[in-house]
């Protein structure tokens, strides 16, 4: 699995009337820092099973950014399918990963969402499935054992190669290449974080280098690095190679 040089990294505008062919991969970049008229715009577009688990939230801020994530996700889904937002519904696997239900989704489409520090990224495509990962980078987590916890015996090597300075950039998209992984492939924690490798190194390609798990998921799987601002490491984790990638700013 190699990296996408394919995209072009500029978060853009989106415009009216938004396409999706079926080779582009969309990924939309927001702020879940949204003022509490937007907040309760979203609230109303949630289901009550959505709005029950906003209330098991204990702080205001996490409660919102809860809403906004799922506002925001039923919205932008909402532009592809021509419905309400309130008009979506989801389904979970086994593990928790959400789809559409197939009643309204007859275009087949599958998307992934992840939020870290008030940032949100969402991925959608059409037929093929795909994980996403967004993190804070904190040099503190890089430092504290975490790496030596749960990544491989050959990711700890090359991020503890690496000079100082950079190791907790490396920390972070070793993390966010993982978690898109397994976040695509839909099993969470349940896969063995030291059973497959992933290129970490600042600068170099996102690669999915080897796996213990199943080895077809070298050529099954196409992983990129994205970059959704200072301070953030994100990857993206998409089936097959045949896509392009476009990236999307949400703006009301
Ligand atoms: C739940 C998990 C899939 C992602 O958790 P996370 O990184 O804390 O959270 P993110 O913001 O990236 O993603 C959350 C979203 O992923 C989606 N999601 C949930 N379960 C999922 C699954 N099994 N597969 C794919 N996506 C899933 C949901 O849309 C969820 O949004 P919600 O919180 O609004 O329901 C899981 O991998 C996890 O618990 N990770 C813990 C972090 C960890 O220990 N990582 C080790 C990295 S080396």
């Amino acid at each position: 699995m190699r990296s996408s040089n394919n995209f072009d990294h500029a978060w853009r505008l989106p415009q009216k009337g938004i396409l999706l062919p079926d080779d582009e991969v969309h990924t939309w970049r927001a702020s879940l820092d949204q003022p509490p008229s937007r907040v309760r715009g979203f609230l109303d577009t949630l289901a009550p099973e959505e709005k029950e688990r906003a209330q098991r939230f204990h702080f205001q801020k996490d409660r919102d950014h809860f809403v906004v994530a799922r506002g925001l996700v039923r919205t932008i889904l909402a532009l592809y399918l021509n419905l309400e937002p309130h008009q979506l519904g989801f389904r979970y696997n086994s593990y928790g990963k959400p789809c559409l239900v197939e009643e309204i989704n007859s275009s087949n489409l599958r998307f992934n969402l992840s939020h870290s520090r008030g940032l949100a990224l969402f991925a959608i495509t059409r037929g093929r499935e795909l994980g996403i990962d967004v993190e804070y980078i904190r040099p503190d987590v890089a430092e504290e054992g975490i790496a030596e916890r749960f990544f491989s015996t050959r990711e700890v090597a090359m991020l503890r190669a690496l000079p100082v300075n950079l190791q907790a950039e490396a920390f972070f998209n070793c993390w966010t290449r993982k978690e898109a992984y397994i976040k695509a492939r839909g099993e969470g924690l349940s896969l063995p974080l030291d059973q497959f490798d992933v290129s970490l190194a600042p600068g170099e390609p996102a690669v999915l280098l080897d796996t213990r798990i199943d080895l077809e998921d070298i050529s099954r799987w196409h992983m990129t690095e994205l970059a959704p601002g200072a301070g953030f490491a994100a990857a993206l984790v998409v089936e097959h190679r045949d896509w392009h990638l476009r990236c999307w700013q949400w703006t009301e």
